[in-house]
Formats: structure tokens, C-alpha cells, sequence
């Protein structure tokens, strides 16, 4: 079955063509990360706008760039939500005219499980079940995935997310959006252990995260430091590698308990901040003390992307979903 998928939930403009039988034969994506940089972040009526520009050329480039054309697509699979409902929408009235042209069916997926499956595209894929971290500028998840569509969730963030807190950070050391790279790359060059930020939540039991008082801390750091001598560019790498540590530090200490606790050897990490190396390495030497394996997808599959979109659909369509004739857009979807 040939399968399109369609991801618009943000700012990132994604479209892949996914075979059943043969896996990905194509993606593309166009990211409008310009446009809002003016703005400091996303500003969802241009986002709209900007996915109806550039949408269906996309669906078209990467059918040609397959050897195929529109009347081969078997199958469209949308992100239905969690994410902005205007550009959310756009893909659904895509997908779903699309759909009904070609009389094919059109399924609508949850973006977070798109992310979570993003890794079983790669080679050596994790068998289930699997512990999951879901870190995106939206969610920080740990769940427990016994198959498609059979997830536990283990615990997850009680106020910020961890992307949005580097996202803050970056702002507060005068970084531009979308900041979680930017944060990283100023790290690289920081002073090991000149500061030390707190790892929230890990001094008592259970698997949920906070982030909002770290970026408080963050703040008051800024705001000391520039008082004290300006806050030069050593200052500003120090802060960013701090809170950087602080933040791979927690995650890493919450995914150890977690595969103690399921007994899981594998764990995956997914979403935008699963592109960090720090984190992946961090994660792998203790991944390697519990004689367990760590999975993630390429960089370009851990931010939004149309594979992991027609991915999801994909092996939801084989079990026989689909949508009816409504276009689905929610954008506060628990999974
Ligand atoms: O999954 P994603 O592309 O979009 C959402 O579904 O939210 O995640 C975007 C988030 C942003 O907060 C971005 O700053 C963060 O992922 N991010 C990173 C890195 N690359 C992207 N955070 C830390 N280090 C990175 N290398
Ligand atoms: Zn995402």
C-alpha cells in the first residue's frame, strides 16, 4: 500500500511517501522557521498561510522525485492534531480533497505518535515493548509502548516542556528561535562546572517532569550575571552548557527509573530534543550500565517530519482505520 503523509501541525511544512512493502521511497520538507524568526516565534496565521502555499507542490515534488504520480496513492494519512488548528487544518482539507478525488482512504494521526514511531524507520528498528521518551517543544512524555497503539503512560511534564525550556533559554541569552540547537551549539563551547543548575524532580520517587522552575533559575542566573560584569559570551556559553547539563541530567536519571521499573532493555527517544547529542550520549553510557539499547531517528526524522506521519497512518490503515467523511483538527489531543 502507498501511502502519503501529510504532517502541517506547526511550522514545518512535511510531506513522505512510505510503501508498505518497499518502506520510505521519499520526503520532503519546507520550514518556515525564517518567516517566524522575525517574530521570535511562531505566529500561527502566517503558518496557516504559508502551509497552503506550499503544501500540495510538495506532494507533488516528492511524487515525481519517486517516480510516481497522484493516481498511485493508495492511502493519505494527516497530522489531526495535537498542534494549531488553522495550519492543522490545512493538511486535513488537503488530505481529505485529495482523498475523496482519488477515492482512497484518509486517516488522521496523533503527531506525538508519529514521533514515537519515527525510529522504526531506521535500520534495526527497537522490537516492542519499549520505554519511549517523548521530548518535543510540546511534550515531555514517558511511556511504556507494548505496540502500535497500545501505550501506558509512565509520566510526563507537570508544567513546561523540555524543547520549550530550551526554547526560553535561548531567548533569555539572546539566542534566536527555534533556540534547542542554538542552546546546544553555545554549550559547546562552555566552562565545565563554572555553574550548577538543579535536576527538578529527582530527589523523590515517580516519573513525572517540571521545567518551569529551571528556567526561573536560568533567569535569575542571567540577570545576576549581567548585573555582576555584563554577561559576556563565556558567561552565556557557561549558562547555556549548565542548563543544558541540568536538563540531560534529569531526563537521563527519570529514563533510568523508568527501565528499572518495566524491566524494558530498549528505550526510545523521540521528538525535536531527541536530536541533542549530549542527551544521546548521555542516555547511551547509562543505557550501557543497565545492559540496555538506546533508539533514536536520524536528526531530520526527530524534529516534524511527513515520514513519520505517513508511517503512523501507515500501520494504522493496514489494521483497517480510517477516516469518515469529516476532517479531523484537535488541537489538544492527549495520546
Ligand atoms: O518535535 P519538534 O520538532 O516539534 C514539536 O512537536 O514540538 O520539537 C521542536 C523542539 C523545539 O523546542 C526545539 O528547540 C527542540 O525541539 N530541539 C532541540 C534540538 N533540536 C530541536 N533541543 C535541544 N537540542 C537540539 N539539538
Ligand atoms: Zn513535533
Amino acid at each position: 500500500m502507498l501511502i502519503l503523509g501529510i504532517e502541517t501541525s506547526c511550522d514545518e511544512t512535511g510531506v513522505a511517501l512510505y510503501d508498505t512493502e518497499a518502506a520510505l521511497l521519499g520526503h520532503a520538507l519546507f520550514s518556515q522557521i525564517d518567516m517566524h524568526a522575525d517574530y521570535g516565534g511562531v505566529v500561527p496565521e502566517l503558518a496557516s498561510r504559508d502551509h497552503v502555499r506550499k503544501l500540495l507542490p510538495l506532494c507533488d515534488q516528492v511524487l515525481s522525485d519517486a517516480g510516481k504520480g497522484r493516481a498511485d496513492i493508495e492511502g493519505i494519512a494527516y497530522t489531526a492534531g495535537p498542534g494549531l488548528v488553522g495550519a492543522l487544518m490545512v493538511g486535513g482539507a488537503v488530505a481529505h480533497s485529495l482523498g475523496f478525488a482519488l477515492g482512497v482512504p484518509v486517516l488522521g494521526v496523533h503527531h506525538m505518535e508519529g514521533h514515537l514511531l519515527a525510529p522504526m524507520l531506521e535500520d534495526n528498528p527497537p522490537a516492542f515493548p519499549f520505554v519511549a521518551l517523548l521530548v518535543s517543544g510540546g511534550h515531555t512524555q514517558l511511556v511504556r509502548v507494548d505496540g502500535i497503539g497500545e501505550y501506558e503512560m509512565l509520566g510526563e511534564s507537570v508544567d513546561d516542556a523540555a524543547g520549550e525550556a530550551f526554547d526560553k533559554t535561548a531567548k533569555m541569552l539572546g539566542l534566536d528561535y527555534p533556540g534547542g540547537p542554538r542552546v546546544a551549539a553555545l554549550a559547546e563551547k562552555g566552562t565545565e562546572g563554572r555553574y550548577r543548575f538543579p535536576r527538578p524532580m529527582t530527589d523523590r520517587p515517580g516519573l513525572d517532569f517540571s521545567f518551569s522552575g529551571l528556567k526561573t533559575f536560568t533567569l535569575n542566573t542571567v540577570n545576576a550575571a549581567r548585573e555582576a560584569e555584563g554577561l559576556t559570551d563565556q558567561t552565556r556559553a557557561d549558562i547555556a552548557l549548565a542548563f543544558e547539563a541540568a536538563v540531560v541530567d534529569t531526563l537521563t536519571i527519570k529514563c533510568r527509573r523508568a527501565l528499572e521499573q518495566t524491566g524494558c532493555k530498549r528505550l526510545v527517544i523521540a521528538g525535536g530534543v531527541s536530536a541533542n547529542k549530549r542527551l544521546r550520549a548521555g542516555l547511551e553510557k547509562m543505557a550501557d550500565k543497565l545492559k540496555a539499547h538506546v533508539f533514536y531517528a536520524r536528526p531530520e526524522f526527530c524534529t516534524d517530519n511527513g515520514a513519520m506521519i505517513a508511517y503512523a497512518g501507515a500501520q494504522r490503515m493496514k489494521a483497517g482505520q480510517q477516516d469518515g467523511e469529516r476532517i479531523v483538527a484537535v488541537p489538544r489531543w492527549p495520546m
